[in-house]
């Protein structure tokens, strides 16, 4: 598929998606979550492709929200067909892709932007960030997953307060509050998030596909998470990454996963 909207580069085993739409401060329209949704499948089907980090283009903005010009007019059925559909396209796709995903935010993330950066594993970002979701000033709610994330990343009453005032957060109190891991500069932001890529990428694909899958359990109605993780504990048992990760602690030397 030929892109208009993101870039998607690969450095070693380690792939940068770049919302590219930067006179509209990469705001999500329908034809860019389109375009994330494949090129996320793609690179979570390409085996070399170990990490995947997810960034907004120019100084200003990871992601300003969806993209208001395309749905100031909808109906409350259509409304509602954007959201289910963008949770399933690319929301809930990423939570639960098999490959780990960094949301590395370079500038406001608001909206769908915020929401975005929670639907991935974990969250970086540069100094002059702010992070909202301002969705009831517009007279909507957020739709991609925020009642949820937000809650789950920073306890109900922070999330309550973000939600209803629909005010931002700086990158400094978005790291108090555990929305995001590390505030680094700008400039050091994509580097940073890289070295975190570069550490995950050392340690077997297939035990942390496993630990994303057991960790999300947790979030999901209805599923015991504990069981889900003795399940895939003992599923790790048969892996060769498991042989190859044990052998070679016990011949002390660094184990080569495949
Ligand atoms: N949807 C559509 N277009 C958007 C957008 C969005 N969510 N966010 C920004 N843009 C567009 C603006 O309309 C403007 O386009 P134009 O130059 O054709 O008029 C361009 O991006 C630049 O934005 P602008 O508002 O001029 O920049 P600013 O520096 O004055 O303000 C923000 C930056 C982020 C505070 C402001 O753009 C904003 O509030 N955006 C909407 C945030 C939002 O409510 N998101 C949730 C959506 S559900």
């Amino acid at each position: 598929m030929e892109f208009n909207n993101i870039l998607v580069e690969i450095d070693a085993n380690i792939a940068f998606i770049t919302i590219d739409r930067p006179q509209k401060l990469n705001a999500l329209n329908i034809d860019t979550i389109e375009e994330l949704h494949e090129a996320f499948k793609s690179l979570n089907n390409n085996k070399n492709v170990k990490v995947i980090i997810i960034t907004g283009s120019g100084e200003k903005a990871f992601v300003a929200g969806a993209d208001i010009s395309e749905f100031a007019h909808f109906s409350v059925l259509e409304g509602a067909e954007l959201a289910r559909e963008g949770q399933y396209k690319l929301f809930d796709f990423i939570e639960n892709l098999e490959t780990p995903v960094i949301a590395a935010i370079n500038g406001f993330a608001l909206g769908g932007g915020l929401e975005l950066a929670m639907a991935a594993h974990f969250r970086v970002a540069s100094s002059n960030a702010k992070m909202g979701l301002p969705e009831v000033s517009l007279g909507v709610i957020p739709g991609y997953g925020g009642t949820q994330r937000l809650p789950q990343l920073v306890g109900k009453g922070k999330a309550m307060e973000l939600i209803m005032t629909a005010g931002m957060i700086t990158a400094d109190e978005a790291k108090d509050w555990g929305l995001v891991n590390y505030v680094v500069t700008q400039e050091e932001l994509l580097s940073f998030c890289e070295t975190l890529a570069q550490k995950i990428a050392r340690n077997s694909s297939v035990a942390i596909t496993a630990a994303i899958k057991s960790v999300n359990a947790n979030f999901t109605n209805g599923v015991n998470g504990y069981n889900v993780e003795i399940e895939n504990f003992g599923k790790s048992f048969g892996t060769n990454d498991f042989k190859e990760g044990t052998t070679a602690f016990l011949e002390k030397r660094r184990p080569n996963f495949e």
